[in-house]
C-alpha cells in the first residue's frame, strides 16, 4: 500500500512534469493566448493527480484482489460506503464546477467587446477565404493583415458549406455556418507572419484551404491600407476604362479561382482544379466539338463545371454557383481575361 502511494505521487509529479514541459502550441501572436495557455495548464494540473489516483486504484485492485486460478466462489458482499461515495461525488463536484467557472471567466473576459475595434469581414468558400475592411473604404484582400494591439471583430460568414476560421497562434476559432453570421474579437499582440487554417472537412481542397495572416505595425498597416484603396479605385476605373487584364486577374486571384486552378500569370500554383496554362487549346478544341466559340467554351463551364470535366478531375468539386456569385460583367471580363493569358485568344 505504502509502495503503491509512494509510486502514484512520484507518477503525479512527472505527469505534471511532462505537460508542463512540453511545447504544446505555436507562439503567442493574441492577448488572448496568454489567458488560454493558463487555462490549458491549470486543466493539466488538475487532471494529472486524478488520472493517476484512478489509474492507481485500478491497478492495485486488479493486483491485490484477482481471483486465485481455479477459486470460482462469489466475492464477499459489500454493502457501500457511505462517507466514501460523499467524498468522491463532492471532490469532482467542486473541482468541475471551479473549472467549468474559471473557463468561463477567460472565456468572457477574451470576447469582451474592445474600445476603438476595427471590423473585417471573413468570407470562407471552397477553398479560398476573402477579408474586407468595410470601416475602410470596402477594401478587400485575399490576405489578412492585422495592426498590432488593434482589437478586431471578426464577422465570419460562409458562401457554400461549414468551414471553420482558426488561427493557430491567436488562439481563437470559430465555424462558418451557412446562413448565419459568426463572430470572434482578437487582438493581435505580436508582429509575424501566421496562417488562416479551415479546420472542418469541407471537401476536396479542405487541406490547401490557407491563407496569409500579416500583423504589422500601425504605420505599416496604414499604408497598406492605402494602398489598397487606391489599387483598389484603380481597379474600379480601369474595369469602367477597359482594363480587362488586370480586372481579369482582380476577379480570378479575388474570387476563389486561384484556390484552386493554376496559372502562371496570376502566379497560382494550385493543382485541385485542371491547370488554366493552356485552357486556350483546351477551349478551342472542347469548344469546336460541341459547336461553342472559345468563349462560350469557357463561360459554360464555370457556369457548370461538372459537364465539362476533364481527364483526372471529379464532379463535385467546383462551386457550381460562379454565375450567382460573380456578376456577368465579371464573368466576361474572367473569361477574356482567362484565354487572352492561354493563348486562346489569337
Ligand atoms: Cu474550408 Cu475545410
Amino acid at each position: 500500500m505504502l509502495g503503491m502511494v509512494v509510486v502514484s505521487v512520484l507518477a503525479t509529479i512527472v505527469g505534471i512534469a511532462i505537460s508542463l514541459a512540453i511545447d504544446w502550441f505555436p507562439p503567442q501572436a493574441s492577448t488572448a493566448a496568454e489567458d488560454i495557455d493558463l487555462l490549458w495548464d491549470v486543466l493539466m494540473i488538475a487532471s494529472v493527480p486524478i488520472f493517476v489516483l484512478v489509474m492507481s486504484v485500478a491497478i492495485y485492485s486488479v493486483l491485490l484482489f484477482r481471483a486465485k486460478p481455479g477459486d470460482l466462489s462469489d466475492g464477499a458482499p459489500i454493502h457501500g460506503n457511505t462517507r466514501l461515495e460523499i467524498v468522491w461525488v463532492t471532490i469532482p463536484f467542486i473541482m468541475v464546477s471551479a473549472l467549468a467557472a474559471y473557463g468561463w471567466v477567460v472565456l468572457n473576459d477574451i470576447e469582451e467587446k474592445q474600445a476603438n475595434d476595427m471590423v473585417v469581414n471573413v468570407t470562407a468558400q471552397q477553398f479560398a477565404w476573402r477579408f474586407d475592411y468595410p470601416d475602410d473604404g470596402k477594401v478587400k484582400s485575399n490576405q489578412l493583415v492585422l495592426a498590432k494591439d488593434r482589437p478586431v471583430e471578426f464577422h465570419v460568414r460562409t458562401e457554400d458549406v461549414l468551414h471553420a476560421f482558426w488561427v493557430p497562434e491567436f488562439r481563437l476559432k470559430t465555424d462558418t455556418v451557412p446562413g448565419l453570421t459568426t463572430q470572434i474579437r482578437v487582438t493581435p499582440s505580436k508582429i509575424g507572419e501566421y496562417e488562416v487554417v479551415c479546420t472542418e472537412l469541407c471537401g476536396l481542397g479542405h487541406s490547401t484551404m490557407r491563407q496569409n495572416v500579416r500583423v504589422v505595425s500601425q504605420e505599416e498597416f496604414d499604408t497598406w491600407l492605402s494602398e489598397e484603396q487606391k489599387q483598389e479605385q484603380g481597379e474600379q476605373a480601369s474595369a469602367a476604362g477597359g482594363d480587362q487584364a488586370s480586372e481579369g486577374k482582380r476577379v480570378f486571384t479575388e474570387d476563389g479561382c486561384a484556390s484552386c486552378h493554376s496559372l502562371a500569370d496570376a502566379e497560382s500554383a494550385s493543382r485541385i482544379g485542371p491547370g488554366l496554362d493552356d485552357l486556350g487549346d483546351t477551349a478551342r478544341r472542347m469548344g469546336k466539338r460541341h459547336g461553342q466559340s472559345p468563349a462560350q467554351y469557357v463561360r459554360a463551364a464555370i457556369a457548370n463545371p461538372d459537364a465539362s470535366l476533364t481527364r483526372d478531375f471529379n464532379a463535385g468539386v467546383m462551386p457550381t454557383d460562379f454565375e450567382k456569385r460573380l456578376s456577368p460583367a465579371e464573368i466576361d471580363t474572367l473569361v477574356k481575361y482567362l484565354l487572352s493569358v492561354s493563348g486562346g485568344s489569337k
